[in-house]
């Protein structure tokens, strides 16, 4: 029995120890440099490895050198497309020649007359009187016998200068209905009596076929 025991340990610990040596790292000594690592940063090649010579702990040993990382490349920056490259070509709109601007048109400016308006001269029939009724600067309200002449317009009282009735107009003249008095209507002159003095005249100026009375009524 005693002799199985210490058979049975011989086993376990012969077992242990091989699975203790399975279970640690196997150091690799097959690449280990065999030059004599004399000098801190001292540098060899061996099969197509880096190795150096570093102190730690006061000990002198090799390492592995790890490759270096590939330096980053930096790419350029790409240009600018064509397609967003403006082009300093003309459009073809541009090459449009732009079109001279219409020179400003030449209004005339209506003269500026004084006066009020009486009528037009469309209004008027050649060679016969007509009354007319306006209104004046003030804004009154007046009579006015206008008559067209070649072309020519005259204007006179419609008061009669014997005691003040109104004229009427006929045809070429201005009756007055109270005591029978008849003016010419060009001229205003008194063509019969009673009355003596001539229809009071008025001046006139003619501006876009409208009639001006200028004077003071
Ligand atoms: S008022 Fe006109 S004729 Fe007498």
């Amino acid at each position: 029995m005693i002799e199985f025991n210490k058979a049975r340990r011989r086993f376990l610990i012969g077992s242990g120890s091989s699975l203790l040596l399975t279970l640690l790292p196997i150091p690799s000594f097959a690449e280990a440099p065999k030059a004599v690592c004399s000098k801190a940063g001292q540098k060899i090649l061996l099969k197509g490895k880096n190795y150096i010579c570093v102190k730690k702990s006061g000990k002198l040993h090799w390492e592995l050198l790890t490759p270096a990382k590939p330096p980053i490349t930096l790419h350029p920056t790409p240009s600018a497309s064509p397609a967003t490259t403006k082009s300093t070509s003309p459009s073809p709109e541009a090459t449009h020649s732009t079109p001279p601007a219409p020179a400003p048109s030449v209004t005339s400016t209506p003269q500026k007359v004084s006066g009020f308006v009486a009528a037009k001269v469309s209004d008027l029939t050649e060679g016969k009187s007509k009354i007319v009724v306006a209104k004046d600067l003030k804004g009154k309200s007046v009579s006015l016998a206008l008559f067209l002449s070649a072309g020519v317009v005259t204007a006179h009282s419609v008061v009669c200068t014997h005691q003040g009735c109104f004229v009427g107009e006929a045809d070429k003249t201005l009756a007055c209905p109270c005591h029978g008095s008849v003016f010419d209507g060009r001229t205003g002159a008194v063509l019969n009596g009673p009355a003596r003095s001539p229809l009071q005249s008025y001046k006139v100026a003619e501006a876009g076929g409208d009639i001006y009375i200028q004077s003071e009524i």
